[in-house]
């Protein structure tokens, strides 16, 4: 954690609902943003912009680590997630894969961030799960209800302990994510709320027992277990592959719902993301796609991966040329407490798409 110094001029003309660095850097989804445009709406929404600012600081911190998280996912690829407005706005009022995981991972983050929050006692409005206590205690060899393949802790143990409050936090970013969307049911609406929602659930069906002993000298003769979250690197891992694998559907004729294209595919479940629109190639620039193209990107020449020059590339072909890096190297500890190094040039060969 490193402190951010802000010029005392930026405090004063700051409105406090305002958040200064989030206007810059929350493109995906602005919390504070959102509460301007609907400061006169009644309901949850309002609720939480006008009486939980903490929450609504745990709402943009969940942004903000979907959004890194979908950099890190696309890092490989012709569209890398990039943040640059011009790009993701488009991307977001489509609704292709991209959209999709973005919603998804988007609505993931929100709830991640909230229950974290919770177990840390940062949010007054919530605590730890305490609900575990009263579910009954899973005989050895027995499988914990959303959890197939984490077999339960063997041996004494009890519910107990800070469990992440994992309902409190998908509760919470329903009401600020889906409210607004109640009364609508087109097609991207739909899929919006969809994806939202297999954004969660990639945490919740996901959450695995977590123990800590007790009894003397570490004995454990007795333990208690609590319900973790799944790290965000796995729940962004998983959405990942929900992506590949996501379904594309078009609208059902009731009007009110969407049904897969194509008879024979099997409908997408809950945990599955769906799209409806195709998506562009992204290889040249295109400002109604929000395609940036990838000129100019690193690619790597031997892979025949999505990173690899001739995917990333689009068959333009690629430049290689040797680079000279300066690196940290005889890296010696002193006592105490330095470390201290040389720095040594590195060559390394870099190719960029042309
Ligand atoms: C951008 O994409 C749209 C939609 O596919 C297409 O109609 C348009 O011709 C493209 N523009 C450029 C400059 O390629
Ligand atoms: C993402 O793609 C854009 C456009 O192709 C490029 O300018 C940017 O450097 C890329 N970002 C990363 C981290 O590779
Ligand atoms: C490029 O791809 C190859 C083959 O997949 C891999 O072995 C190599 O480590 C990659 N290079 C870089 C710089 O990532």
């Amino acid at each position: 954690m490193h402190a951010v110094l802000v010029p005392v001029y930026l405090l004063l003309v700051t409105p406090i609902t305002g958040s200064w660095w989030a206007a810059g850097s929350l493109v995906v989804m602005d919390p504070y943003q959102i509460c301007k445009k609907t400061r006169r709406l009644k309901g949850k929404l309002g609720d939480i912009c006008r009486n939980e600012p903490a929450l609504l600081k745990q709402i943009a911190n969940g942004v903000a680590m979907g959004q890194k998280e979908c950099q890190y996912q696309f890092r490989y690829r012709r569209w890398n997630c990039t943040t640059t407005r011009r790009s993701m706005r488009k991307v977001l009022l489509r609704d292709t894969r991209e959209t999709g995981f973005v919603n998804a991972i988007t609505a993931a983050g929100v709830t991640f961030a909230i229950t974290k929050a919770c177990t840390m006692g940062d949010l007054v409005e919530c605590s730890c799960d305490k609900n575990m206590k009263k579910m009954k205690k899973l005989k050895k060899g027995e499988k914990m209800k959303n959890l197939k393949n984490v077999p339960v802790p063997e041996g004494d143990w009890e519910w107990g302990g800070c469990g992440d409050n994992i309902n409190f936090g998908i509760r919470k970013s329903r009401d600020f994510m889906d409210t607004r969307y109640k009364k609508r049911s087109d097609m991207k609406t739909l899929v919006k709320l969809h994806n939202y929602a297999a954004g969660r659930l990639a945490i919740k069906n996901h959450m695995r027992p977590e123990c800590k002993c007790h009894g003397l000298s570490g004995s454990c003769t007795l333990r208690t277990c609590w319900r973790k979250m799944p790290s965000f690197r796995e729940v962004g891992n998983r959405l990942k592959e929900r992506f590949d694998g996501a379904a594309k559907v078009i609208a059902g004729n009731d009007g009110h719902s969407f049904i897969p294209e194509g008879e024979t595919i099997k409908p997408p479940g809950k945990v599955d993301l769906v799209y409806s629109e195709e998506s562009p190639k992204f290889c040249t620039p295109n400002s109604t796609l929000g395609s940036l193209g990838t000129q100019g990107r690193l690619c790597n020449a031997t892979s025949l991966g999505e990173e690899g020059c001739d995917i990333l590339c689009c068959g333009r072909g690629y430049n290689t040329k040797d680079i000279v890096e300066e690196k940290n190297c005889f890296c010696k500890f002193h006592w105490c407490c330095e470390v201290k190094c040389q720095t040594c040039k590195v060559k390394r060969t870099v190719s960029t798409c042309l």
